[in-house]
């Protein structure tokens, strides 16, 4: 299975930390935020990685990252992404990368307490599809700000709403995405958003229209540390004192 690591954006939620460096590379605890998706990946035992990432500090994720051999990656590419155009977008620049494999997709301000294994063995398992990991989340106001599936009585997941004015139910969409290697043929079809991006909750509907969608609900921490700035410190402070990809 290979990896994608989405780095790109602009990060304005952090403003004006973003102002003069890519989000992916302010600290979380002791390291680059990046790092901990690395990790991630690695640790799930994805060793070939794709970082896609764009705007003035790109060449700072070379000098971070080398050639990955410090980070336990057996084959690190790069991609750069133009413009911002979205997750599905900069999905797409890895097309080529990824071939006919299966593909893990994370985005790299996401940190989650727990290792994502189970999540890529399940899909090794499953192969054809797309699988999607959710996290409980109890406040509207937060759940407002991502993407959030509305789930059936037998737990199926009906659509995901981006960012729902009433959030259908307590789960959000989390930054990790397996799909088999029909994502390319869904993401050429896709139109931008009203904000002007291509967006990955389109890629995650299209499967669940096609009835071809799993998910698994992760059981410790999950944080966006690019969703605002107290989410910034709120996952700053669970690592400092818990620690990330835990077995
Ligand atoms: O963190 C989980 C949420 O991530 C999901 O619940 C949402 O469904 C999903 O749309 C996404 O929402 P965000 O509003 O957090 O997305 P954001 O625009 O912040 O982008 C997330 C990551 O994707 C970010 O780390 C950088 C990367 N990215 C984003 C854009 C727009 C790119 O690499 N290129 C891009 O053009």
């Amino acid at each position: 299975m290979k990896g994608v690591l989405l780095a790109g954006g602009t990060g304005s939620r952090l403003y004006p930390l973003t102002r003069i460096t890519n989000k992916h590379l302010l600290p979380i605890y002791d390291r680059p935020m990046i790092a901990y998706a690395v990790d991630a990946l690695v640790q799930a035992g994805i060793s070939e990685i794709m970082v896609v990432t764009g705007g003035t500090h790109a060449g700072e994720f070379l000098r971070l990252l080398s050639n990955g051999e410090e980070h336990g990656v057996d084959r690190l590419l790069y991609a750069y992404q133009e413009r911002p155009g979205g997750i599905a977008e900069a999905l797409g620049l890895a097309e080529r990368f990824v071939g006919d494999d299966p593909v893990l997709v994370m985005l790299a301000d996401n940190v989650f307490g727990r290792s994502i294994q189970d999540t890529v063995n399940r899909f090794a398992e499953q192969a054809k599809g797309a699988r999607i990991v959710l996290a409980s989340v109890l406040e509207p106001e937060h759940l407002r700000h991502l993407g959030v599936p509305e789930l059936a009585p037998d737990g199926r997941v009906v659509r995901i709403v981006e960012k729902p004015e009433d959030p259908p139910s307590q789960y959000c969409v989390t930054g990790v995405y397996c799909y088999d290697p029909s994502v390319f043929e869904v993401i050429a079809t896709l139109v931008p958003s009203r904000r002007g991006e291509l967006e990955i909750t389109d890629v995650n509907n299209h499967f669940i229209e096609a009835g071809a969608m799993a998910y698994d609900v992760t059981e410790g921490f999950w944080g966006d540390a690019g969703e605002s700035i107290d989410a910034y410190y709120t996952v700053n402070d669970h690592v400092r004192r818990f620690g990330a990809n835990l077995p």
